[in-house]
């Protein structure tokens, strides 16, 4: 099959075994109850030719408004299907988007019954998955639930046509400070996106320009929520807190000045008169220059209760960024961006409306390579709270480099805060279970653009992808998702599926290699391009992003007895898992510690000899990323062969300049030379 990248994940090519799976598959689909723009619509439409592709039938299978009993697929929502077939599946519970897929191996019925339409459209998408993974479909009855209401992403398009953080072209959505005229890619985006469960998108940068609330750009963003709505995706915005000044041209923006409440209320009404389903808004507010309610000395729960309440009559949701912090002065000892969000946010546990979700970045900092789960988590108990992680590698190579992030995500996914010395693992906390919290989820920053892989990359897609199935089900393993993705975009070839699955399980083990180790951060551009090696510019500025590097060691010291005290924003147990060097894990080490170059981490390695190592194995591995993509010659359509080929030889290129940057920068600050004799020596 030739290259088509708009389709991503979607290619319905046939698998080894699509004959076998001819016999359950009905050539009737019937759809309950649907109008053209509904997603039950939409359902039918993919089913109809998502079967005809994976199944090899030529036009063969029909959509159909006759009822039939037998040799038909069913789609449409439980209170529809009840109607129209009895009690057949009245012992089915399901709850918001979730689905029930059946074979009826009696009357050889399929029945994909949602909760909800967007519940069937799911059902749909799963269903033509197990298809084109070649799945036994003879014995199906499963219920499938997602893990919580928000599976968001967060697009930064800012309204001139780029996107911070651009690795895949210009916006989709925006152009010269208005809604584009053509959508078609929209459209294409959210049929993706509901093909792994998410919900709404937010379309513009959380550094958001006050203008998009104008009413021409308000008409706009309908039409992009027109292109969404078959597909199930609410469209949502991001918001500029000072708008009511910036914008609508009052004296202030205090969110609890009545002028300012009634400005919003008023914008919020023209908003959901535009786009009755509209999600809501996204907020990123005293944070990095943009305005919040600090101004006025109101409080973080104030500033997002003033949007809760403008949109709770239209069932509209805030997501208000924990994301919030100071300059900081480095030659404060105390002084840690790490606190910062615990500090903010805790005072106002329990005073956040029901409809504010606090969306929270995995890391207390900003999406490093390697970062401790954020404490806030463990904190918030009485508010609503959602995990934010970036597809966008914006630390992480750009997409230039190979680097498969489910594994990163699961980390926090997985982490144990033991609040209360319960289980509590964030998964059970961002699903809602944990706290008996009725919101939450998570939202990620994608960077999706008008080139046609999406992304800029091919390879890059598995993260799009696994960010869907692990906000759906955060049970789902890395290995589990890159296989399904590797079979769905590149075809059931085993070496193939092995070489790619290697390639993706190796990658965030080496670039952490290659980059920062042991918790100390990136070490990658901080003040400009945010690419490649430059440790130097860690330090020595007030964003608190610092590695405290000297002659005898580097690392921050986070301690509650010696340092920063970040290690006590954790419940007991965790702190005092941090607390100490002799029970912090390795890969932390530095994050928690100041250390001294010979230090003796667990592994009994120096930490000066652990960055050689690192750096010189983490480089080997991008090398081998070449050889072992070349190995793939024949097996994958030429276009996308050559085109990752290109981004490998890249990367290794790239690791080596990596590699030498920091083993001469940490050699030049220790003056200790590499066991191995590949540093200091010449
Ligand atoms: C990063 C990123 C910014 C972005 C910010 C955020 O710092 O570089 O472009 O605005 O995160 O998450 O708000």
């Amino acid at each position: 099959r030739a290259e088509d990248g708009s389709a991503a994940w979607l290619r319905y090519a046939p698998p080894p075994n699509a004959h076998q799976l001819q016999q359950y598959v009905p050539n009737k689909i019937a759809i309950l109850n649907g109008t053209v723009t509904s997603p039950v619509f939409s359902a039918g439409k993919e089913l109809k030719q998502g079967i005809e592709s994976i199944l090899h039938r030529n036009n063969a299978t029909s959509i159909t408004s006759h009822l039939s009993r037998t040799d038909i697929i069913i789609v449409g929502t439980l209170d529809q299907f009840t109607k129209a077939y009895g009690n057949i599946g009245s012992e089915t519970k399901l709850e918001g988007d979730s689905f029930w897929l059946k074979y009826d191996t009696s009357l050889k019925n399929v029945y994909i019954i949602g909760a909800d339409q967007r519940g069937a459209l799911y059902g749909v998408f799963e269903y033509l998955r197990l298809l084109a993974l070649g799945s036994d479909v003879s014995k199906l009855n499963v219920v499938r639930a997602p893990m919580g209401p928000i599976r968001w992403v967060n697009q930064w398009d800012n309204m001139g046509g780029d996107i911070t953080r651009e690795y895949g072209g210009d916006s989709i959505f925006f152009s010269n400070g208005n809604i584009s005229q053509n959508l078609t890619r929209a459209g294409q985006f959210a049929r993706i996106l509901s093909s792994i469960g998410i919900n709404s998108c937010v379309v513009n940068n959380v550094n958001a320009n006050a203008t998009l609330l104008s009413s021409s750009n308000i008409q706009g963003l309908a039409r992009i929520a027109d292109v969404f709505r078959p597909w199930g995706v609410q469209l949502s915005i991001s918001i500029d807190f000072a708008a009511p000044q910036d914008f609508g041209g009052l004296s202030t923006y205090d969110p609890v000045d009545p002028t300012v409440v009634s400005w919003w209320d008023s914008k919020v009404k023209e908003l959901y008169t535009a786009i009755p389903d509209m999600g809501g808004f996204l907020i990123k507010a005293d944070s990095e220059g943009q305005a919040g309610p600090a101004q006025y000395n109101r409080t973080l729960a104030q500033g997002a209760n003033i949007f809760a309440d403008a949109l709770a009559p239209f069932n509209g949701i805030v997501m208000y960024r924990a994301f919030v912090y100071n300059q900081l002065n480095e030659s404060d000892m105390k002084a840690d961006r790490a606190n910062a969000a615990v500090q903010f946010f805790q005072p106002f546990d329990g005073q956040f409306r029901d409809n504010v979700v606090v969306q929270i970045k995995n890391g207390p900092i900003d999406f490093q390579v390697r970062e401790p789960t954020s404490p806030l988590f463990g904190v918030l108990q009485k508010t609503n709270v959602a995990m934010e992680v970036e597809v966008a590698q914006e630390y992480l190579g750009q997409q230039c480099h190979l680097v498969y992030l489910p594994p990163l995500w699961k980390l926090t996914l997985d982490f144990d805060l033991q609040v209360d010395n319960k289980p509590s693992k964030v998964r059970d906390i961002i699903s809602g279970k944990r706290f008996n919290r009725a919101l939450g989820g998570m939202a990620a920053v994608t960077n999706v653009g008008l080139n046609s892989t999406w992304l800029g990359s091919h390879l890059a897609m598995s993260n799009l992808y696994g960010y869907g199935r692990l906000a759906w089900d955060a049970d789902s393993s890395s290995e589990e998702i890159i296989q399904d993705w590797i079979r769905l975009t590149f075809g059931h070839d085993q070496k193939v599926i092995q070489v790619i699955q290697d390639m993706s399980m190796q990658s965030w083990p080496a670039y952490e290699n290659y980059s920062g180790n042991l918790g100390i951060q990136t070490l990658t551009d901080i003040l400009y391009t945010h690419f490649g090696p430059n440790p130097q510019t860690a330090d020595g500025n007030g964003w608190g992003q610092w590695t405290r590097t000297d002659k005898y060691g580097l690392g921050m010291d986070r301690s509650v007895s010696t340092g920063t005290g970040f290690s006590g924003q954790y419940p007991p147990k965790v702190a005092k898992m941090y607390e100490t060097f002799e029970t912090t894990p390795d890969e932390l080490a530095l994050w928690f510690h100041h250390l001294n170059y010979t230090h003796k981490l667990h592994s009994g390695k120096t930490v000066i000899q652990h960055f050689y190592d690192a750096h010189y194995e983490g480089a080997q591995t991008a090398a081998n990323f070449v050889s072992m993509w070349k190995s793939l010659d024949g097996k994958i359509d030429a276009e996308r062969f050559e085109d990752v080929l290109e981004r490998q030889v890249y990367q290794a290129g790239h690791s080596i300049v990596w590699r030498d940057s920091i083993v001469n920068y940490f050699y030049n600050w220790s003056g200790i030379p590499d066991t191995h004799g590949r540093v200091g020596h010449h």
